[in-house]
Formats: C-alpha cells, sequence, structure tokens
C-alpha cells in the first residue's frame, strides 16, 4: 500500500519560500510516502531550483512531469537536459519520461510523460487564442500559425510515442496503471470552469495524440484499469472515458498551490 500526495499547477514561481513551506508541511500532514507533481512547476530559470527547493522539504520521492510554463522563458531542449542531470544527482527526484515504467506497489505501476496540447481537438484553423507559450518557449516562438501547428502534433506525437513505449509492459506487470500527465488527453477531461474547453481552447489545452494510444490500450486490457492524471486547464472535473479508463483533471490557482489529492494505492 502506497499513500500518493497528487499535486499539479503549482507554479512555484508565483509564490514565496514560506508558501512552499506551507505546501510541503500539507504534504507530510497527509501522511504522503511519495509526491507525484504533473507540471508547471516553475518557469525555465527557476524550475530545476523549484525541484530541489521541494526534495529538500519533503525527503520524499518526487514522481514529476513538466508542463508549458516550466519551458517559459528557455527553450525545451535545455529545461529537459537541465532536469534529466539534476536527477542523474538526486536520487529521488524521477522525471517520468526518462523512467519508464514504475514499480509503485505489486499491483500498481506508474507511467508519465509531459504531454503537449498538439492542436488537433477542436478547431485550430478558426481558433484565435494565442497562449504565452508562442512567445516565452524558444521552439514556438517566432513560428507562424501552419508552422506553430506541426510543431503542436509534433509535441503531441512525442509524448504519445512514449506511452506506446512504456504501456505494453506496465499493462503486462500491473492490474492497475497510473498516468501522469500535464494536459488533458482527451476533450471530455478538458474542463474549464465547471463546462468541457469550446472549439477555441481545445487545440491549446488538450493532447489528442495521448489519449488515442491511452483509449486503445485499455480497450485491448478490460481486465486492467487505467488512472490519468492531468492539469494545465486550472479546473478540477472528472472523467468515464471507458469502463477502465478514468481521468482526474486538477484545479489550480495562481499564488494558492495545494495537494489535489491523496491516492491511496494497493
Ligand atoms: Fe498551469
Ligand atoms: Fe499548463
Amino acid at each position: 500500500m502506497r499513500r500518493l500526495a497528487w499535486l499539479t499547477d503549482v507554479h512555484l514561481n508565483f509564490v514565496t519560500p514560506g508558501h512552499v513551506d506551507t505546501l510541503c508541511r500539507a504534504v507530510r500532514d497527509e501522511g504522503a510516502d511519495a509526491v507525484l507533481l504533473g507540471g508547471d512547476i516553475g518557469e525555465a530559470p527557476d524550475v530545476e531550483a523549484q525541484l530541489e527547493g521541494l526534495d529538500a522539504r519533503l525527503g520524499l520521492p518526487i514522481y514529476f512531469v513538466l508542463g508549458n510554463h516550466d519551458y517559459y522563458r528557455g527553450s525545451i531542449a535545455r529545461v529537459r537536459a537541465g532536469v534529466e542531470a539534476l536527477c542523474a544527482r538526486s536520487p529521488r527526484l524521477h522525471w517520468l519520461p526518462r523512467s519508464g515504467v514504475v514499480e509503485l506497489t505489486p499491483e500498481t505501476a506508474l507511467v508519465g510523460h509531459d504531454g503537449w496540447a498538439d492542436g488537433r481537438f477542436g478547431d485550430y484553423e478558426r481558433s484565435d487564442v494565442l497562449l504565452n507559450d508562442y512567445w516565452l518557449i524558444e521552439e514556438l516562438s517566432g513560428l507562424d500559425k501552419r508552422d506553430r501547428l506541426l510543431r503542436l502534433n509534433a509535441l503531441g506525437d512525442e509524448a504519445a510515442a512514449h506511452f506506446r513505449a512504456v504501456l505494453p509492459e506496465a499493462l503486462a506487470r500491473s492490474r492497475r496503471v497510473i498516468v501522469l500527465t500535464h494536459v488533458p488527453p482527451f476533450r471530455e477531461a478538458c474542463w474549464h470552469r465547471g463546462k468541457i474547453s469550446d472549439d477555441d481552447w481545445l487545440p491549446h489545452f488538450a493532447c489528442r495524440a495521448v489519449g488515442e494510444v491511452l483509449r486503445e490500450a485499455m480497450a485491448a486490457h478490460p481486465e486492467c484499469e487505467m488512472t490519468v492524471l492531468c492539469g494545465h486547464t486550472h479546473s478540477p472535473g472528472e472523467a468515464q472515458v471507458l469502463p477502465n479508463l478514468r481521468v482526474l483533471t486538477g484545479g489550480a490557482e495562481y499564488g494558492r498551490p495545494e495537494v489535489q489529492r491523496l491516492l491511496t494505492v494497493p
């Protein structure tokens, strides 16, 4: 049995060290023995320091993915390289895209990837939504709308390829699988203020490529159960995508990082 504290979209660059202390105290008060951290931890210049700060305060294994904000004012390639190096020297920090299948208990496996809103849900062509991502992340800035879509597609495909690679092993080994990702992988999990995001926002808020891989895997394994934990929209909700595939989307408010949920895993 494990007790996992799930956090997402903590955006620690917007809070004081005192707030981080309070958040970590809340994790410990829940009696958690590990942390699942779902991305948007900070921004490129501070995300490594934020992870080190959480590690030092918590002294627990932290399994995490990165969110779009973690690449702001930097580049995806450099942030990922820096975070990989940090994890190599910090035995309790685990960036899930490089962790393969994590055996949480004999019954439950954990896999994860950042994911990326891949422009494929909703109506990308008509949408005039422009996220800060498209200026503040090196790989996405300076692109016209068409080239940006191709880049978003490629980032979503990269995440989907990761899940395609790790899920067969996870589902062969464990009856239950937890998937940690930043971006909702299904339209019905893309909550925004109590409703599903509309066609203008969906292209920027959900990752269809990952959803297709997860749905296909669980349709082929009715004997297994999957729980997907995501964030990014800052609006909480639950979606039952298949009888054995449930998605929890975390809520968040800038400046008020909190524990989403304590999960007890058999
Ligand atoms: Fe966020
Ligand atoms: Fe995000």
